[in-house]
């Protein structure tokens, strides 16, 4: 299974990566109770029950972006890659500083009446507000609740069981979550007081994530019309990769396949395979990782798969499909279509044709 690879469990540089959030959380408190402590214009000073709230808020809304932009930037550039490392305690610390800013904001502003906290949450829409009888709040206990799900089912433990796909699924939902939240502070803009300045960071943290995911999808479709990807005269079904002897030594081209689905075409020296080129795990792009012991290694938590069939190393038992390829004239082409799970895949030693079991 594949929770249990060394990989991702816990260990030094782990736990230096929560060290380093944990503090970044902390000199962003202090920053923020400074300058909201200070007295401004009339003289008046902030209720600092208030500001831990607001201060929770904005950062996990800060955090949430943050863990949102690592994929992409990964995708960009390769020095980013150590942040996707350990991106989902990053996700699970986000889910407390919610869980604290909820928790906070339930007690204070509704935790004194005769009605349970969490009726009083639900039931404090005003009759003046933009949506009558739903209260802002309402859109963060949405977004809290995706959170949540997120954060219970992080382990590695509900991706093997839940299945890759699934678990991926249920993982988008966070921009389902990230578009709640930006309803929660408009609209608590519209009927708090709360003044300008965090509206003003979560709109502009929103346009640059979405500008972040643009600059990523534009940059990959460049990288696709890069590769040939052309239907060769060996009938629809095979894509021309080119010349073999180009793909350096230990390394992949990834190629686009016309299903929308990439293939990665790894060299061994004189030997060629093709494999997915999404990982099992949380679908790295394993034409970017290397043949490290012979093994494709996926470049983002360094899972393992043998190119022949797919199938990692023992104990594991995690499998990518592999691609057959052929070579024609010196011209190696891959076929689009996956082989089952688990069945060597035809590959090509330099010099003559290898093939499957
Ligand atoms: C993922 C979940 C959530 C995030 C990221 C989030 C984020 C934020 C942000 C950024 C603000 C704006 C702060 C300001 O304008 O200064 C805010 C305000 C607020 N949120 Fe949330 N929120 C979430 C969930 C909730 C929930 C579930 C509640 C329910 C009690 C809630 C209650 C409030 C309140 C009462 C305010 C206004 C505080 C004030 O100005 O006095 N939030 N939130
Ligand atoms: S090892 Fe995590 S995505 Fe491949």
């Amino acid at each position: 299974m594949g929770h249990k690879y060394q990989a991702v469990q816990w260990n030094g540089n782990k736990i230096v990566y929560d060290v380093y959030v944990v503090l970044a959380a902390g000199v962003f408190f202090a920053v923020f109770f400074i300058i909201g402590l200070a007295p401004h214009g009339s003289g008046n000073v902030a209720d600092p029950i208030v500001l831990a709230i607001r201060a929770l808020g904005v950062a996990a809304f800060a955090f949430l972006t943050i863990t949102l932009a690592i994929g992409p930037l990964a995708r960009l550039s390769p020095r980013m890659r150590p942040l996707l490392y350990n991106r989902r305690h990053l996700g699970v610390f986000t889910f407390l500083i919610a869980l604290a800013h909820f928790g906070l904001a339930t007690l204070w502003y509704h935790g004194g009446g005769p009605l349970n906290p969490l009726v009083s949450l639900l039931v404090s829409g005003q009759p003046g507000d933009p949506f009558p009888g739903v209260p802002f709040e309402v859109f963060g206990l949405g977004a809290f609740a995706i959170l949540f799900v997120m954060a219970s089912t992080s382990h590695d433990f509900f991706l093997n069981n839940l299945t890759a796909g699934v678990w991926k699924l249920l993982h988008m939902l966070v921009y389902a979550a990230y578009g709640l939240i930006i309803l929660h502070v408009a609209y608590g803009y519209l009927v708090t007081e709360s003044g300008m300045a965090a509206p003003a960071f979560v709109f502009g943290s929103f346009a640059a994530l979405a500008g972040l995911h643009l600059a990523t999808g534009l940059a990959e479709v460049g990288k696709d019309g890069g590769m040939s990807g052309r239907k060769g005269p060996l009938g629809k079904e095979w894509v021309e990769i080119g010349d073999p002897t180009a793909i350096p030594d230990k390394r992949a081209v990834i190629a686009p396949l016309p299903r929308g689905d990439r293939v990665a075409v790894f060299r061994d020296g004189a030997h060629v395979y093709a494999v997915q080129n999404a990982c099992r795990h949380q679908a790295g792009p394993l034409g970017e990782g290397a043949l490290i012991d012979g093994l494709v290694t996926c470049p983002w938590h360094g899972w393992q798969y043998s190119p022949r069939n797919g199938v990692s190393p023992a104990p594991f038992s995690e499998r990518i499909a592999t691609h057959d390829l052929r070579l024609e004239d010196g011209v190696l082409f891959v076929r689009s279509k996956p082989n089952p799970l688990g069945q060597d895949g035809a590959y090509v030693a330099l010099g003559g044709v290898g093939s499957g079991a």
